[in-house]
């Protein structure tokens, strides 16, 4: 079994800045059906279900399951009635995130703050409460569907109890250990499904992945918007301008985009903001968008590996499908790489370079050091959402010497869809 080290530890002391993040609270999922959802997220990438709240633990109108994986929580919600307002996102959108909370010490003030510097209401500030302790919760939104929550918690709702083990929050239930939650007696016996939670759940903790947490997430909006929502994170949430990409950097004969990366204050989350620019054929970004009703979206998901290659190889087996370069990439990456981190004192890239290229795995060199990076295809059917899973060795950019290559791998992928 692989020893993964532990995720970042948060930042408990105490801040006077209401916008000041402690963690990412989770990550929020709407989805067509969160139970088999779940079972796809737990087979392919190896995150534990590990709590549910549903009819039967006393909620009426949807249903939410926490994946978790090293310090990722991951909420994946079904509506369970039409007019639940999951059911009519997935019907525009399709499968897709909907919500990156973040946990602040006080969410009513995170929340007020974020308004009186601009923001547009998501939702007023409401407390779940129970004789353990109190969750509560505000939302401001932000590109397109997508918005964000201030999450503060209280007794055993705390943080720092959930990543123990502690429940997630009021009317959620844990699957897994046994108790009352599997007593023949509230029918949880080999046909009410929590067996099956159960050892898939086992077989995970058998078989990690190795992810950690959420390195960052990339929103896609509309050609002409990208400075409106980087001035969005600068003014509303107090994030700075982490690097910037223009068309020169990102775009291939046929296809280009505009991307800059915003980063919280405490380097906490960096969210790159991507739009699309003119070329002689389609934009990704612009696919995105044509598959997502024309509206703002997150386009990907980076989930961070202490080791790229044993991650990577635990996905594959598993199924997970990966964009794949030509071989050509391999003829040139070393000399590219090897002679940028010699350039700037590093050593070389000390992985199995065999192993790299037989995995697929992409690797990038800047001034700090290198990166190993690998995408998957879409997740759903539509061309929306996917996965990057992410390796730093002292390099804090994006695989900008795989732009390239990436996008003509991508440009392949948008012409079998017939989207190029
Ligand atoms: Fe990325």
């Amino acid at each position: 079994m692989t020893t993964i080290s532990p995720a970042p530890a948060p930042k408990t002391q105490h801040s006077n800045d209401p916008l000041h993040l402690i963690d990412v609270d989770h990550v929020q999922f709407y989805v067509g059906n969160a139970k088999q959802a779940a079972f796809f997220y737990a087979h392919c990438f190896g995150f534990q279900i590990e709590q549910v709240a549903d009819l039967t633990t006393g909620m009426r109108d949807a249903a939410h399951y926490l994946l978790t994986q090293g310090n990722i929580r991951f909420i994946l919600t079904s509506g369970l009635s039409p007019e639940h307002p999951s059911n009519m996102e997935v019907a525009m959108f399709g499968d897709g995130v909907k919500d990156i909370a973040f946990t602040v010490f006080d969410a009513e003030k995170a929340w007020e703050r974020a308004v009186r510097n601009g923001a547009q209401s998501a939702y007023e500030p409401r407390t779940y409460r129970d004789q353990h302790g109190t969750v509560t919760m505000a939302g401001i939104r932000t590109f397109g569907r997508v918005c964000h929550s201030f999450v503060s918690r209280t007794g055993a709702y705390e943080l720092t109890t959930v990543k123990q083990g502690g429940t997630f929050k009021p009317k959620f239930r844990k699957l897994e250990g046994g108790g009352a939650a599997c007593a023949p007696a509230v029918g949880c016996g080999p046909q009410s499904g929590i067996s099956s939670v159960l050892a898939i759940n086992e077989q995970n903790r058998r078989n990690p992945c190795g992810l950690r947490y959420v390195d960052h997430l990339v929103g896609n909006v509309e050609m002409g918007k990208m400075n409106h929502w980087v001035r969005f994170y600068e003014n509303v949430l107090e994030f700075s301008m982490f690097k910037h990409f223009d068309d020169k950097d990102i775009s291939t004969e046929y296809s280009a985009l505009m991307s800059k990366v915003m980063s919280s204050g405490n380097n906490l989350i960096k969210i790159p903001i991507n739009e699309p620019a003119e070329g002689k054929k389609k934009s990704q970004v612009q696919e995105y968008l044509d598959w997502h009703c024309n509206t703002p979206g997150v386009q990907h998901l980076a989930l961070r590996t202490d080791d790229e290659l044993q991650s990577i190889a635990a996905l594959r087996a598993r199924g997970v499908d990966f964009l794949t370069l030509p071989d050509a990439y391999y003829d040139q990456v070393w000399n590219r790489v090897n002679g940028t981190l010699k350039s700037h004192g590093h050593p070389e890239v000390k992985e199995d370079h065999r192993r790299i290229h037989d995995l697929g795995i992409l690797v990038d060199a800047d001034d700090e050091g290198y990166l190993l990076q690998l995408f998957t295809k879409p997740l759903q059917d539509r061309p929306t959402l996917f996965f990057e899973i992410i390796c730093r060795r002292g390099s804090q950019s994006f695989g900008k010497g795989n732009f390239k290559a990436l996008f003509e791998a991508l440009e392949l992928e948008q012409e079998r869809r017939g989207n190029l």
